[in-house]
């Protein structure tokens, strides 16, 4: 514990506890530990992380699930509970830039019965969704945002959450180094404004989600409005959510019943 706090870990305490209690052997601990001192983000260390009441396995080089995202998990349960569906069946969610498959891991534990996928750019985010979600009967796809996606999906999706990157390129370097020296760029650079990638998913969204559907993505509170433009001028009815308790905000946009996006193409 002296070490960790020599070394600048805010909550050494807690932290010792938790490579004491993963540590399989002091020789383990002892690595364990030189690690985290070296910069390790804790998680990477442990090779899980604590999300939403799970215990999410997180491989070294990718991203570490932010508690602040469990807002969104929240937002996408509620709205998957409510969810009237004709005739009864499992909700269809699709957890895009899925990462270690977190979101999607908690979003089919709270909500029981669903048809699961998930799907990221990054085969070392692949493998790793691979783990957390295949044992809950979801399968992950690599590629491209919807790229990989099955095309039978199209239409389909009740839930579509995307924990896209939206850190704007020049704040990058302002991040802690945790961030910028342990996840991969991929994960953190949203581009000049930080929503190029949400412009991207928000451009086709609608042709994926099922009528009633919702897509939910995670932003900055600066940010919001302009996001929230852009849903709206993608055909998707829009809504903020925010939680300052977990200084989240949440981007809700709902795909309205009667319309067929399935074959329209995006405008520019
Ligand atoms: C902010 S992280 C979120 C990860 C995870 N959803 C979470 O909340 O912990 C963004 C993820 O998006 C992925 N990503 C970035 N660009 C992508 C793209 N064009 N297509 C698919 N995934 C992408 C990154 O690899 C990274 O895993």
């Amino acid at each position: 514990m002296d070490r960790l706090r020599a070394a600048g870990c805010v909550f050494a305490e807690d932290e010792a506890e938790l490579l004491l209690a993963t540590a399989r052997t002091p020789d383990e601990l002892a690595a364990m530990t030189e690690r985290r001192i070296a910069g390790l983000p804790l998680e990477h260390v442990l090779g899980w992380a604590e999300f939403d009441g799970l215990r999410i396995a997180v491989d070294p080089g990718v991203f570490v699930p932010r508690r602040r995202t469990e807002f969104l998990v929240g937002q996408a349960v509620g709205l998957g509970r409510r969810a009237d569906r004709r005739p009864p069946r499992p909700a269809v969610v699709v957890d895009l830039c899925c990462g270690s498959g977190a979101v999607g891991a908690a979003l089919a534990t709270a909500l029981g019965r669903v048809e699961l996928y998930a799907a990221d750019i990054e085969p070392a985010a692949v493998r790793c969704a691979r783990r957390n979600i295949t044992p809950l009967g979801g399968t992950v796809h690599e590629g491209d945002l919807f790229d990989p996606l099955p095309t039978g999906l199209r239409g389909r999706v009740d839930i579509l959450v995307a924990n896209v990157p939206y850190v704007p390129t020049e704040e990058v370097g302002l991040l802690p180094p945790e961030a910028r020296e342990y996840e991969p760029l991929v994960a953190l650079d949203g581009g000049t404004d930080g929503l190029d990638v949400l412009r991207r998913v928000t451009a086709v969204a609608a042709r994926w989600l099922a009528p009633g559907g919702h897509l939910l993505v995670e932003t900055s509170e600066r940010q919001a409005p302009l996001a929230v433009a852009e849903f709206t001028r993608r055909g998707l009815l829009p809504r903020v959510a925010a939680s300052d308790e977990l200084y989240a905000t949440v981007i809700i946009g709902s795909r309205p019943e009667g319309t067929d996006h399935t074959t329209a193409s995006p405008s520019p």
